[in-house]
């Protein structure tokens, strides 16, 4: 196809995605589903760096499908799959880690920190070697475009490196080298308990965290004791009111409206009803969301038909490009 691959993925590493997830890459997936031949993968061997346990991974993987189906990955034009089902992504690896240095990989940031935090006894090798994985990935599918967050950012131009050492050392049209897909619409969203630290999963407290499934009640109780400040308007200042305009992008986000209409629609209110406002619009999109991953999930045999055609889409593409590049190596 004429259209510029892209490929993105996300780990099974919880049982839901949070409303981060959902603004800052699930609505971007599925902008990019018309004007790009898009692979959206479940990437569960990188799920295996912190070994999580079996049956837990095999669930989360299927929900974390389920979230990508619910949020409107179209498995029509867009090829859904699981990592672990196309084998080529860990051959393709096995070439890369040949090529890479065990200096260049030491340089890591995301590696430095985590192994720093967890000790060298509790870091595996593949925590050290999933950026390339993640390289063999992109490499895997020609992949022009790849969107992603500043976190990643190291690591594509990891994986421009290797391309740019595969066309030097074994023929210019070895491997494509893949841009960063900057996206300037995509939301940042902030924990709701410290607003100046991005929603993650790994947040100190839950109460900071919009999970996609959690029932819409708690929800509502973690907007309405969102941390805010003692300016008392309803304003929009990153800077000095970062819980409110948290709240702001949100309600901007799910609703589609601009931030400067809401915030005169809430012009001499406290922040009482603009949380009691921003709860019922995110109940609003979640109790469909949550019907439509349940519906996924209560379907098994059609989830895994799914996931099975998306794999065979996958591995065909990966395939070819595997067996051009294993001849390069001499293989
Ligand atoms: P987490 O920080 O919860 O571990 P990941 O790093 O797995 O999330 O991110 C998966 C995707 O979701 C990435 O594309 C990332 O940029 C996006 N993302 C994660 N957290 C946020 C956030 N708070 N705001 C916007 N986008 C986010
Ligand atoms: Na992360």
């Amino acid at each position: 196809s004429a259209r510029p691959r892209i490929f993105s993925g996300m780990q099974p590493t919880s049982d839901s995605l949070h409303l981060g997830n959902y603004l800052g890459a699930l609505t971007q997936w599925v902008a990019l589903q018309d004007d790009y031949d898009a692979l959206y993968c479940v990437v569960d061997l990188h799920a295996l760096t912190v070994a999580p346990d079996p049956a837990a991974l095999r669930e989360r993987t299927r929900r974390t499908a389920a979230q990508y189906l619910a949020a409107g990955v179209d498995p029509e034009r867009s090829i859904l799959f699981v990592q672990s089902h196309v084998a080529e992504h860990a051959e393709l690896a096995w070439l890369l880690s040949c090529q890479t240095g065990f200096g260049e990989a030491g340089r890591m940031t995301q590696f430095k920190d985590k192994s720093a935090k967890n000790g060298a006894e509790g870091t595996t090798v593949g925590l050290f070697t999933y950026p390339i994985l993640m390289a063999a990935d992109i490499l895997l599918y020609d992949t022009a475009l790849v969107p992603v967050g500043e976190d990643q950012r190291q690591h594509l131009e990891l994986t421009r490196d290797l391309a740019q050492r595969l066309n030097s050392r074994f023929g210019d049209d070895t491997a494509v080298v893949p841009d960063a897909h900057i996206v300037k619409a995509t939301a940042k969203i902030f924990d709701l308990q410290d607003p100046t630290a991005k929603m993650s999963k790994s947040a100190a407290s839950p109460n900071g965290i919009i999970e996609l499934l959690d029932p819409p009640k708690t929800v509502a109780k973690r907007i309405r004791s969102a941390v805010t400040d003692a300016i008392g308007e309803v304003r929009y200042d990153r800077e000095n009111q970062p819980g409110v305009a948290n709240l702001l992008t949100i309600f901007s986000a799910l609703t589609g409206r601009d931030v400067d209409a809401i915030v005169a629609d809430y012009a001499g209110k406290g922040y009482g009803h603009l949380k009691v406002d921003l709860a019922e619009v995110v109940t609003t999109f979640l109790e469909p969301f949550q019907e439509r991953v349940e519906g996924y999930l209560s379907e098994p045999d059609t989830l895994d038909a799914v996931l099975e055609d998306g794999a065979d889409r996958a591995r065909a593409i990966a395939r070819t490009t595997l067996d051009r590049v294993s001849d390069r190596f001499g293989l």
